[in-house]
């Protein structure tokens, strides 16, 4: 039987509001509530067009969750380890699961991380995303976990600048990408089927591509020409941050990747819809015949503005 209600932690963000539209999807009843730091911004009203009903909280205050945690069936989660950094990362993460740990009768949390999640990385997102999704599934609530590789959404803003798409790959990198629909339909699929999805992890791979890849479909969706620019890891720094260079080293010396398409294939059995492929999600986002604006501001991009 369908929950009731459902709490979605970052409701009012990229990966929440596509979960928001997920649900909808499917045609329950569900309640939806996103939780938001200050109901007045855009990004909080725009959640309430989409038919969510906004309630207010801090995970810096676990003591304003918890009667929201107590009006919930279940419970999907995100937190944005870019506008915080590590260690507040899992302070927040700490905070939600003691949270969940005294609230009634949840019967399923989803937690969307980060691909590659493990104990054994050196790169502190990934990493914090591992320690709070253990820390989560400490909490005793069934427990699923989420997580989605590099978004396609991130082109958007990173996008091509003189016919050049310029990133820290290298040639032989096949790089695994997804979605934040596609991330939120697994979302979607899983709290409706708590008992299949509940005590599992799933990476969410939707794409493989190297960079040559990636820049020829560019080009041959906007018409333009378009070629790939490998920037040297020594000098993506200065460029992208230490984070993102520190996770492009991870992709290239860590990764391979080509084991990722595995999991594509596994979304499509377990979840039951066919990933997107990055050309359909360049033609669903307005890339046909050129890009001005981009369609999404992914959320490393937001805390840094
Ligand atoms: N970019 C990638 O390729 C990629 C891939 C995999 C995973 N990820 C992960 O995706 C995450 C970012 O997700 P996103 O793009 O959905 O982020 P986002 O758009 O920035 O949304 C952040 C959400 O968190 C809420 N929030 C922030 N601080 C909060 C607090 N103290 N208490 C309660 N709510 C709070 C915000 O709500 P209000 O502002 O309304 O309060 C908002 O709903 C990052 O952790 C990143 O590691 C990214």
């Amino acid at each position: 039987m369908s929950a009731d209600t459902i709490l979605v932690v970052g409701g009012t963000g990229n990966q929440g509001q596509a979960v928001i539209e997920q649900l909808d999807r499917l045609d329950t009843d569900y309640r939806i509530l996103a939780l938001t730091r200050d109901t007045s911004t855009d990004h909080a009203q725009a959640t309430t067009e989409l038919g969510a009903e906004l309630v207010e909280g801090d995970l810096a205050d676990p003591e304003t969750l918890q009667a929201h945690l107590d009006r919930a069936d279940k419970v999907w989660a995100t937190i944005n380890f870019w506008a915080v950094g590590y260690d507040a990362h899992i302070e927040l993460g700490e905070n939600l699961a003691e949270a969940l740990e005294s609230a009634d009768g949840l019967e399923h949390l989803v937690y969307s991380g980060a691909g590659d999640q493990r104990s054994d990385t050196d790169v502190p997102h990934i990493h914090s995303h591992y320690v709070v999704s253990e820390r989560l599934r400490e909490s005793g609530v069934p427990y699923t976990g989420l997580k989605p590789v590099y978004f396609m959404e991130n082109w958007e803003t990173i996008g091509v600048e003189d016919g050049v798409l310029a990133f820290p790959l290298d040639e032989d990198t096949h790089h695994h990408q997804t979605t934040y629909r596609d991330t939120a339909r697994a979302s979607a699929v899983a709290l409706e089927n708590t008992e299949e999805f509940a005590g599992n992890e799933y990476t969410i791979a939707s794409d493989l591509l190297t960079l040559e890849e990636t820049a020829a479909i560019i080009s041959d969706v906007t018409g333009e020409a378009v070629e790939p620019y490998h920037v040297p890891l020594d000098e993506a720094e200065a460029e992208f941050g230490e984070e993102f260079a520190v996770m492009c080293d991870h992709f290239i010396n860590e990764g391979g990747h080509t084991s990722f398409e595995a999991n594509i294939r596994r979304v499509e059995r377990e979840f039951g819809f066919t990933p997107q492929t990055f050309e359909e999600y360049l033609r669903e986002n307005g890339w046909e015949g050129g890009k001005d604006e981009p369609a999404h501001v992914p959320g490393w991009v937001k805390a840094m503005q």
